[in-house]
C-alpha cells in the first residue's frame, strides 16, 4: 500500500526512532517493507527511512542503481556508521521536501552495520551516491534532515523559503498515487 509521505515541519521528521527489536516485529515486517518500497517506488525515490511514512522504527530501504545491472534492494535494520572518510559536497533532494535540492556535503566512503531483513547482522561498504543515499535515510533515523547539513547562512536564508512551501508540501498525499493509477 502506497502509504503518504510526511514532509518537511511534521514533527515525526525531528524524532529519533526506536532501535528495531527484531523478533517483536518480525511478523509485521513483510507488510512494513512492502509498504515502503511501494511507496518509495510510486514517487521513484531512491531510498525511504521508517519515520518517513510515520513509523517509529529504526529501519531504512535504499534502491542501488548501477548502469547495466538491474536495482538491488537493501533493507537497513538499526543501521549504524562504522566507517566513513573523504568528503564530496553533490546535489541531494529528499521525499519530505518535494522538489528542492541542494548541493550537501557527506562522507564519499561508509561502511554501515546493520541486521537485514532475515535479522542477521551484516555489514555494507559504499561510495558516491550508495554512499550518499545511506548516510541522507541513517540521519532521517536521528531525526535529521538534508536541510540540517547546509552552512548556517544558507540555511537561514532557506527558512524563508521553506516556511512559503512547507503548506503546499503538507497537502501532497502520495497515497493518492494509488487512486490514479489504478493499482
Ligand atoms: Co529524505
Amino acid at each position: 500500500m502506497i502509504r503518504r509521505i510526511c514532509k518537511y515541519g511534521e514533527p515525526v521528521l525531528r524524532r529519533k526512532t526506536k532501535n528495531v527489536r527484531y523478533e517483536k516485529i518480525r511478523d509485521r515486517l513483510p507488510a512494513i517493507l512492502q509498504d515502503m518500497w511501494e511507496t518509495c517506488g510510486a514517487v521513484n525515490g531512491l531510498g525511504l527511512a521508517a519515520n518517513q511514512i510515520g513509523l517509529d522504527l529504526r529501519l531504512a530501504v535504499i534502491e542501488i542503481r548501477k548502469d547495466g545491472v538491474p536495482p538491488r534492494r537493501l533493507v537497513l535494520i538499526n543501521p549504524e556508521i562504522k566507517e566513513k572518510s573523504g568528503v564530496v559536497r553533490e546535489e541531494e533532494g529528499c521525499l519530505s521536501f518535494p522538489g528542492l535540492f541542494a548541493r550537501i556535503k557527506r562522507h564519499e566512503k561508509v561502511t554501515i552495520a546493520f541486521l537485514n531483513e532475515k535479522g542477521f547482522p551484516s555489514e555494507v561498504s559504499g561510495q558516491g551516491l550508495f554512499a550518499r543515499a545511506l548516510q541522507h535515510e541513517i540521519d532521517h533515523l536521528d531525526g535529521k534532515m538534508f536541510t540540517d547539513r547546509l552552512p548556517m547562512l544558507t540555511r537561514l536564508k532557506l527558512k524563508k523559503v521553506l516556511r512559503k512551501l512547507a503548506p503546499g508540501w503538507a497537502k501532497i498525499d502520495e497515497s493518492e498515487l494509488a487512486k490514479r493509477t489504478g493499482s
